[in-house]
Formats: structure tokens, sequence, C-alpha cells
């Protein structure tokens, strides 16, 4: 009788996934409770992660490399391109650098006008990186900062000629 009435959890983290970056620009996690019955003299609590969204969900995005090549992909609502790029393990030399931490301009893209009016509002911080981008349009966005939506599918975005990883300009030669 003694621990009749305690819950156990079963390794709940382990239940939980990564659903995508939008918009708070941190990691969504997803995920339920519910409790199972008495098992031994404790009751289990499993985590269970949220359904698997549907092939109706994918996103398509059309990739123009840096030598003019076309790469088709696609993604589910709410990755960032630059989890499109890594997961449908696009040869885009040097993509994504800082792995989404705004940190380098390696992402960036540029969109054709009618998508770019379309585009969230970016952040002071994307700005401030993206100035550092080599070959910026005014169009031009950071792919990890650009999250999948339904009106983005069968859109087209191209891959600037050049890239400048801003954490590698610093100057190093003139000693401590
Ligand atoms: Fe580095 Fe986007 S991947 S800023």
């Amino acid at each position: 009788m003694a621990a009749s009435g305690r819950l156990q959890l079963s390794s709940p983290l382990r239940w939980l996934r990564y659903v995508g970056c939008c918009k708070n620009r941190g990691l969504v996690l997803s995920g339920g409770a519910r409790e199972t019955g008495s098992e031994g003299s404790g009751r289990r609590l499993l985590f269970t992660a949220a359904p698997l969204q549907s092939s109706e969900d994918k996103i398509k995005v059309n990739f123009v490399n840096r030598d003019g090549e076309k790469l088709k992909a696609e993604g589910n609502l709410g990755d960032s391109l630059l989890d499109v790029v890594i997961e449908n393990n696009l040869d885009i030399d040097g993509f994504g650098a800082c792995e989404g931490t705004l940190a380098c301009s390696t992402c960036h893209l540029i969109f054709e006008d009618d998508t770019y009016k379309k585009l969230d509002s970016s952040t002071d911080e994307e700005m401030d990186m993206l100035d550092l981008a080599y070959g910026l349009t005014d169009t031009s966005r950071l792919g990890c900062q650009i999250c999948l939506k339904k009106w983005m599918d069968g859109m087209t975005v191209e891959v600037p000629t050049g890239i400048s990883v801003a954490r590698q300009t610093k100057d190093f030669s003139s000693g401590s």
C-alpha cells in the first residue's frame, strides 16, 4: 500500500521531439502526457510525441544553387530553410555554418519580390548579420530565420554566388 499514489516518470524527455524553429527562433518541443494505470506499486506517467505531420503538410521549395543548378526540396510546416537544406541533404557549399545561431551569414538567400514582401519581418539580429552577407540584395534574408508556411509551397529561392563567413573575418594577424 505504501506507494499506491505515487507517480513515476518514465524517461519523459525521450518522447519530446523537435518540431521546428519558428517563431521565436528557439526550439519548439512537442509532447503529451497520459497516465497508463497501475503497474506494480505505482502509476506510470508516459509522455508521447505529437502526431507526425502528414504529407499534405509538406512544402516544396526550389533552390537555385550558385552554379545555376536547380535543387528541389521539401520540408514540414515550421521548418526553417536551413532545416530544409539539411534534411534534403542539398549540396550548397558552406550553407548554415553556425547552424542557425545567427553567428554567420552563410544561409543568405535571395527571394523573389512577391515572396519577399510576404515574409515575416526580420529581427535586428538578423539584419545585423545580413549586413555582413556577400552580394546583399533588396530581397535578401537569412534562410535559418525563414520558416515554412503553407503559402510558400512551390517558391523558389536563390543562393547568392558568393559567401562571407562573418565568423572568419576577424583579423588575428595583429597579435594578442
Ligand atoms: Fe548562420 Fe543562418 S546559419 S546565420
